[in-house]
């Protein structure tokens, strides 16, 4: 009877919420369909314009400043423009002044933090912890919501697997499962449960799609891939975005084997709307639409408008493209105005799921709230929190660390180590370097009864532009060795800080080499050559190659950009206040190159054999990562039992649950990555040697033992097959669960019985 009665109110509850979805879905649609039919020919256009507020800017500025442009409609949206009270001015002038009083949206790149500057998204993957990034991102999304505004370009969910790539800093690294998971927790993380809610923006997935794929690592250049790996690799992090309520997309710079992306019908329509059934709104890169001339597939600027707005690019980020010409365009039949329509629809249903009908000024009324929120005390807590847990420990000969602080001298050595700059990596919103914890100062505040020297050994960044910071970067300068030599062999142990200066790393900074910037290495050998312990603390935004100091330093640990509490952070971390509990989301190489470098590879007719000539390997470097994939230490061991397989037979439908038995065997607490690999033998397609299906992270007291459990669906092993969809072949795989890609236990199990899968 309770039964009965449960089922009843569940299928009624059921019953509400739809028919409570479909009024409002209703309401949405009517107030649209009103408003357009209202609209003349080019005050759609200009909602499908979004205009530069003068800021921050990463490329040419096409579109001039029109005074007026807001009032008389001409704009749909702003970026780089915020803050309370100047939000609230403009949309004013759009609400009050213009026709049809539609209002703005207002946007930025809030890529790791507004004001409080959390790690850059590499780092952040390396926490392997998708709780923590849905946190960031909230917390990202509270400051950023109570300056005015409403959408951030984030999360970037380009997988990226060429350190060469500046950009590789800004998402999760080379891993599709990994860049899934945090590419949805992120969304979640901005967007919370109800756009509504004037604490939430909305997202924006972005570069669609395979920027990372570019050519040489050089940025903006040319992308030549297979549908397998594109569908494999590069969109199912897009897919977990959408997945997840992202309700904006952002068409890449790159082209695909011949197709722009942000000309890619197939791709920005066929695939994101029709197989996923987004229903949100795509927003060009910037300038890229104008770009289509450049990619030589326009021959004038009108065309690259309309072939961006058929393809389905419904808003011109600054070009001002479909504002200017496509009025034109529209009237001489060439471009429907249909097709015009459909994309203002998804602007106007954007602006009506963030609520700004109802209250166009919800997100920027309270300037208090502003004031209140942004790097408020609790921000700045979780900061740290997160920037420890990023940190991978990568050498630790003789348990050099944690230090000991009752340390008498500790020699500082490296400019970057007093970069406050740097310590918020690239793209850092409103984040200031007044604001945030360099090494030193964290080391000093976490050390007070030792003497704390500092040397720069390489030159301090110049004031000045880019180009100045990234040539005193790259210069071979060692005039200031011989001081640093002196500081070091002062103390009692020496943290030699290397790595890239924040305008080494992110857009247009793509390195030929990955090497250690400038007389670093030449430094690095003087420093240990003093015979003190010197532990390198490396700040960077992708894989370097150091394979001298792999070999020769006693303890290295990689840092990252960590944003504005990365001195506290690094100073939890070196004296044991935090153990350091970080995963390598990206594969560290030996040598350039070997780039592009990453563990999920395929397998080659010839695998590397080193007695074996005719094999695939390079002669002068070794074919393995110098660190994989997965790969951290920490400060005790762990070890791996008993791995256990529901069932070593399983059919289409069925879930395998492993667990393996993970014991702390060291004498300190510790945090281990427990990672899932999986590899099918012989399948109609060549697969990876291992893919991640699962990760935890796990805290272990010394001592202690725990279980850990995986469900691993038979559908988790689909790939895109010889008939270009998905599907689950029968056969034998091989799963492996440890430390890293590189090691764990082994065990097989059978899938019996073909059968394709939906694409869900
Ligand atoms: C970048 C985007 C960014 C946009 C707006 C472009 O150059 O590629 O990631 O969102 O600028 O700042």
């Amino acid at each position: 009877m309770l039964r009965l009665y449960l089922v009843l109110l569940l299928t009624l509850i059921g019953f509400t919420t739809a028919r409570a979805q479909s009024l409002e879905k209703a309401r949405e649609d009517s107030l649209i369909e009103a408003l357009l039919a209202r609209m003349t020919l080019e005050e759609k256009l200009g909602q499908l314009t979004l205009y530069n507020g003068g800021l921050a800017q990463t490329g040419p500025v096409v579109m001039t400043a029109d005074p007026d442009a807001v009032r008389r409609g001409r704009v749909g949206a702003v970026m780089n423009l915020f803050g309370a009270e100047a939000t609230c001015a403009l949309q004013r002038q759009a609400v009050e002044e213009s026709r049809l009083g539609i209002p703005l949206l207002f946007a930025l790149d809030v890529i790791h933090g507004f004001r409080t500057i959390f790690p850059v998204p590499l780092a952040e993957a390396a926490t392997f912890d998708p709780q923590l990034a849905e946190q960031t991102a909230r917390v990202a999304a509270l400051e950023a919501s109570a300056a005015g505004l409403h959408w951030t370009f984030a999360p970037m969910v380009d997988i990226a697997r060429d350190a060469r790539w500046g950009r590789i800093v800004e998402g999760s690294g080379e891993d599709p499962y990994l860049g899934s998971l945090m590419a949805a927790a992120r969304v979640r993380g901005f967007q919370g449960k109800d756009l509504r809610e004037p604490s939430t923006i909305m997202a924006c997935a972005k570069h669609f799609v395979a920027y990372g794929g570019a050519e040489g690592g050089r940025d903006y250049n040319t992308v030549d891939l297979s549908e397998r790996t594109l569908r494999e690799v590069y969109l199912p992090p897009f897919e977990a975005a959408v997945r997840a309520g992202a309700l904006s997309v952002m068409s890449a710079f790159n082209e695909i084997g011949g197709i722009p992306a942000s000309a890619d019908r197939r791709l920005l329509t066929d695939v994101l709307r029709g197989e996923w059934g987004f229903e949100g709104l795509v927003v060009s890169d910037y300038t890229a639409i104008w770009e289509l001339l450049f990619h030589g597939i326009a021959a004038d600027s009108a065309e690259a408008g309309r072939k961006a707005l058929v393809a389905g690019v419904d808003m011109d980020m600054v070009s001002g493209i479909y504002v200017h010409k496509l009025a034109e365009e529209v009237r001489s039949g060439r471009l429907p105005e249909a097709v015009v329509d459909e994309a203002v629809r998804r602007v106007l249903r954007v602006k009506y799921r963030l609520g700004l009908f109802e209250d166009p000024y919800r997100y920027c009324r309270d300037p208090e709230r502003e004031r209140r929120l942004l790097l408020a005390a609790e921000h700045r807590r979780l900061a740290r929190e997160v920037a420890t847990k990023a940190i991978v420990l990568l050498k630790n000969e003789g348990n050099l660390l944690p230090l000991a602080d009752t340390l008498r001298t500790l020699a500082v050595i490296g400019a970057l180590a007093t970069d406050s700059a740097s310590v918020l990596g690239p793209w850092a919103a409103t984040g200031r370097p007044g604001e945030a914890v360099t090494i030193l100062e964290g080391l000093r505040a976490a050390l007070p009864q030792t003497r704390v020297l500092y040397a720069p050994g390489y030159p301090e960044a110049p004031p000045g532009g880019f180009q100045e910071i990234v040539a005193t970067a790259l210069s071979p300068d060692t005039s200031r060795f011989a001081e640093a030599v002196a500081v070091a062999a002062q103390a009692d142990v020496v943290l030699l800080v290397l790595g890239e200066h924040r305008e080494l790393s992110g857009e247009a900074a793509s390195r030929a080499s990955v090497a250690l910037p400038g007389a670093q290495e030449a430094l690095a050998r003087r420093i240990l050559a003093t015979g003190k312990p010197v532990v390198v603390v490396l700040m960077n935004g992708r894989p370097l190659a150091i394979p001298y100091l792999a070999e020769a330093a006693p303890a290295i640990l990689e840092t990252w950009f960590l944003g504005s509490e990365m001195g506290n952070a690094v100073a939890d971390v070196l004296l044991g206040r935090a153990s350091p509990g970080g995963r390598l989301p990206v594969s560290f190489p030996r040598a350039t190159g070997q780039e592009p470098l990453y563990y999920n590879h395929k397998p080659t007719g010839r695998p590397p054999r080193a007695e074996e000539k005719y094999t695939s390997k390079y002669l002068d470097v070794h074919w393995s990562p110098l660190y994989p994939f997965g790969y951290g230490l920490t400060y005790t061991t762990f070890a791996y039992r008993n791995l256990r397989l529901s069932s070593s037979r399983l059919g289409l439908q069925d879930t395998l649950r492993l667990t393996v038995e993970v014991t702390n065997t060291g004498t300190r607490a510790g945090e281990e990555v427990v990672q899932l690999y999986v590899r099918d033998e012989a399948a109609s397609v060549t697969r990876p040697v291992r893919e991640l299906k699962g990760f935890q992270r796990v805290a272990l007291a010394p001592g202690e033992t725990k279980t850990v459990t995986f469900e691993l669906p038979v559908e988790a092993l689909r790939f895109w097959g010889l008939e270009n969809r998905w599907v689950v072949e029968p056969g034998w795989f091989t799963l492996q669960v440890g430390p890293s890609s590189a090691e764990g236990l082994e065990a097989r199990f059978e899938v019996l019985a073909q059968s394709t899968i939906r694409s869900r």
